[in-house]
């Protein structure tokens, strides 16, 4: 059995270590800082990265063992069986990663790996020289508090990367952060949602994902798909059942939609919605929120409003949250959740929120407020609807 892990942002470990249960790793760890590890075979690798959705990387560990010096840094990463992971002529770039140890020039420790993992190489395969002309396979080496990780990076483009979104409107949210929020929220993926302030749509495309049960990676490829040993026919197969998965849904209602005070941002969001193959999926209005009613079944309002960091300022964020507010009172039965960075947001929004959680939006310290009425609970297990992936 191998060992993985997923990486993920502070708030997002939870989460990830949800998505793995479901998806059937075993050993699932959540840890106390950088996401979860997990234990499976290739194809559950392959299986994380297609449907993460709140993980940045997924990387298999090859090595775990304690350094206090470069000596023992050289020995346990000579250790290592390489010739399983790497041919002769693979590319193996390595990235140095110091916290609280003994060791702590990355610089230097990436020159010791590259030395020990050559000197491997070179006694199995014969000769003096590695011509790292083939595959690419990037090694990161962690050490922290004088443990070193030695993991093979499974994603290579970080899994934000969903391959729908080519253009950044004003501050858009990253995909696994607007995954996070809709996860966490108590929408249900057979209810409404709405978002009033949708920017480039990321929120709406991630909810489309989730109730479609759309694998968030399904149109982007992985470093791991291009390693040498690995079964490409298995990893070819979980592909396409992550496929299969998706045709079976694809075809089934779903009500989301959002507007923008700005065209431009509507315009960005319906290429973004386009490029994702969601076309015709979601609706999109040029609104400003103030004009914004929601009539017919309650569900979520999910927004993500400017909240004077990044763009507009601070008195623009007030009076949005105090729209938020007046908007949530003209849709009664309507749950809303507010993600901001502004620390007066719930005064100006007239209410105290019934749960919150807090996320990091890049460097950006940011609650998720959420009030809700009641009537729609959180219950996680109905984002799976449409059985598990
Ligand atoms: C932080 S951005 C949202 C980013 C979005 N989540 C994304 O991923 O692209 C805030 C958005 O609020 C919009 N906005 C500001 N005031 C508004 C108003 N009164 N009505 C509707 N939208 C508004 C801005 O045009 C901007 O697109």
């Amino acid at each position: 059995m191998m060992k993985w892990i997923a990486s993920a942002a502070f708030g997002m470990e939870g989460l990830t270590g949800k998505d793995l249960k479901r998806l059937g790793a075993e050993n699932v760890n959540v840890l106390n800082v950088g996401g979860a590890s997990f234990e499976g075979n290739m194809e559950m690798g392959m299986k994380a990265n297609l449907w993460l959705r709140c993980a940045d990387h997924v990387s298999l560990v090859v090595g775990e063992f304690e350094a206090r010096s470069y000596e023992e840094l050289f020995d346990g990463i000579r250790a290592i069986e390489w010739e399983d992971h790497l041919d002769y002529d693979t590319a193996f770039p390595i990235r140095a990663h110091c916290v609280k140890s003994t060791l702590m020039s990355p610089s230097d420790c990436q020159k010791i790996a590259k030395k020990a993992i050559a000197d491997s190489l070179k006694a199995e395969y014969g000769g003096d020289w590695l011509p790292e002309t083939g595959a690419l396979v990037q090694i990161d080496v962690s050490i922290r508090d004088d443990k070193v990780t030695v993991t093979l990076d499974a994603s290579g483009e970080p899994l934000s990367k969903r391959g729908y979104r080519t253009w950044n409107g004003e501050a858009p949210l990253r995909e696994t952060l607007a995954a996070a929020l809709v996860l966490s929220s108590g929408w249900h993926p057979w209810q409404p949602l709405y978002d009033p302030c949708c920017g480039t749509g990321t929120l709406l495309i991630e909810a489309a994902f989730i109730a479609l049960n759309r694998a968030p990676g399904l149109r982007r490829s992985f470093a791991m798909e291009k390693w040498p040993f690995v079964d490409k026919d298995a990893l070819e197969k979980v592909r396409r059942e992550a496929q299969s998965k998706y045709d079976e849904c694809a075809g089934r209602p779903i009500h989301i939609a959002g507007s923008d005070i700005d065209p431009e941002a509507i315009e960005l969001a319906s290429r973004h919605i386009r490029q994702a193959g969601l076309s015709g999926r979601i609706d999109l209005y040029v609104k400003d929120m103030r004009e914004v009613t929601l009539k017919g079944e309650p569900g979520a309002i999910i927004a993500n409003p400017p909240y004077g960091e990044r763009i507009g300022d601070r008195r623009v964020a007030h009076a949005v949250a105090k729209q938020l507010g007046e908007l949530s009172k003209r849709c009664p039965g309507w749950n809303m959740y507010a993600f901001s960075a502004d620390m007066g947001f719930e005064r100006e929004f007239g209410r105290r929120a019934s749960r919150r959680r807090r996320f990091y939006n890049g460097k950006i310290e940011c609650e998720y407020h959420m009030f809700e009425n009641g009537s729609l609970q959180k219950n996680s297990q109905t984002h799976t609807r449409g059985g598990k992936a």
